[in-house]
C-alpha cells in the first residue's frame, strides 16, 4: 500500500480564487521527495492539507489507505514529523530541553533514559547543548531552525516533511542537516523537502514534484 495517495485535490482559501487544483501524486513510505514551485504557489498549503490541518474542497488524501480527514491530528503527528517554514511557530516551551521532550508526548512508547539519550544526541549534533536551559526565543533564526529540526528528528517518526529547512542555515549547519538526511536514508526513512535550492535537492531526493497553478508535475 502506498504511504500517501493524493487524488484530484483542489483547495482555495476563498471562493473567488483557486489555489491548488488537479493535484494528484503518490508517495511511498521510504521515498525521498523534493517539492518545488514559485513563491505563493501553495507548497506550504499542500503540506497542511497532507497533515490534515486544512481540509480539501475536492479530491482525497489517503495516508496508508485512510482518508486524512478521518484521522485524528495527533495520530498523524505520530507518523509524520513536520518542520514548519517558520520555526518560531513551533517553539513554545520555556526551555530548549522542554521543547525537545515535548515532542515525545505524541504517544511514542519510549523509556526516559532512551528519550534523554536521543535528545542529547540531537542537541549535540546540532550544537544546541549549551542552550539546554535557555528559552528557545533567545536563539538566533538559524538556531531556532536547528532546534525545530532536532526536536522532530529525535522523535522516531515514519516520515519527515521539512518546509524550506535550509533557510537560515549557514554552510556548516547545512552540512549537518545533510548528514541527518543521510542518516534518515540509511534508516530507510522517507522524507519530503520543500526547497528553492535545486543543488541541495538534487543530492537527496529521488522524485521531484513541481507545483504550479496547473497542478503537479512529477519528474
Ligand atoms: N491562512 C491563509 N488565508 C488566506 N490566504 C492564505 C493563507 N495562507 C496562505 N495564503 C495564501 O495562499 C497562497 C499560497 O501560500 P503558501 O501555501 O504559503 O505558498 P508557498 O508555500 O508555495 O510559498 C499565497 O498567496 C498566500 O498568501
Ligand atoms: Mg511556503
Amino acid at each position: 500500500m502506498s504511504f500517501y495517495i493524493i487524488d484530484s485535490l483542489a483547495f482555495s482559501y476563498n471562493k473567488n480564487t483557486s489555489l491548488l487544483k488537479n493535484i494528484s501524486f503518490v508517495i511511498e513510505k521510504n521515498q525521498h521527495i523534493g517539492l518545488i514551485g514559485e513563491n505563493g504557489c501553495g507548497k506550504t498549503t499542500l503540506i497542511k492539507l497532507m497533515l490534515g490541518i486544512l481540509k480539501p474542497q475536492k479530491g482525497t488524501i489517503l495516508l496508508e489507505g485512510q482518508n486524512v480527514r478521518d484521522i485524528p491530528l495527533s495520530q498523524i503527528g505520530c507518523k509524520i514529523g513536520y518542520v514548519f517554514q517558520n520555526p518560531e511557530k513551533q517553539l513554545f516551551c520555556p526551555t530548549v530541553w522542554e521543547q525537545m521532550s515535548f515532542s515525545f508526548i505524541y504517544g511514542n512508547e519510549i523509556d526516559n533514559q532512551d528519550m534523554e539519550d536521543r535528545i542529547n544526541y540531537y542537541l549535540d549534533l546540532f550544537e544546541l547543548e549549551k542552550y539546554k536551559n535557555d528559552s528557545p526565543m533567545k536563539l538566533s533564526r538559524g538556531e531556532k531552525q536547528r532546534l525545530a529540526l532536532a526536536s522532530v528528528l529525535s522523535r522516531n517518526v515514519d516520515y519527515l516533511i521539512m518546509d524550506e529547512p535550509t533557510i537560515g542555515l549557514d554552510i556548516l549547519r547545512k552540512k549537518q542537516l545533510e548528514k541527518c538526511l543521510l542518516t534518515l536514508k540509511s534508516e530507510k526513512k522517507g522524507f519530503m523537502i520543500i526547497s528553492h535550492e535545486p543543488n541541495f535537492l538534487e543530492k537527496y531526493v529521488d522524485k521531484l514534484l513541481i507545483l504550479s497553478s496547473k497542478g503537479v508535475e512529477v519528474i
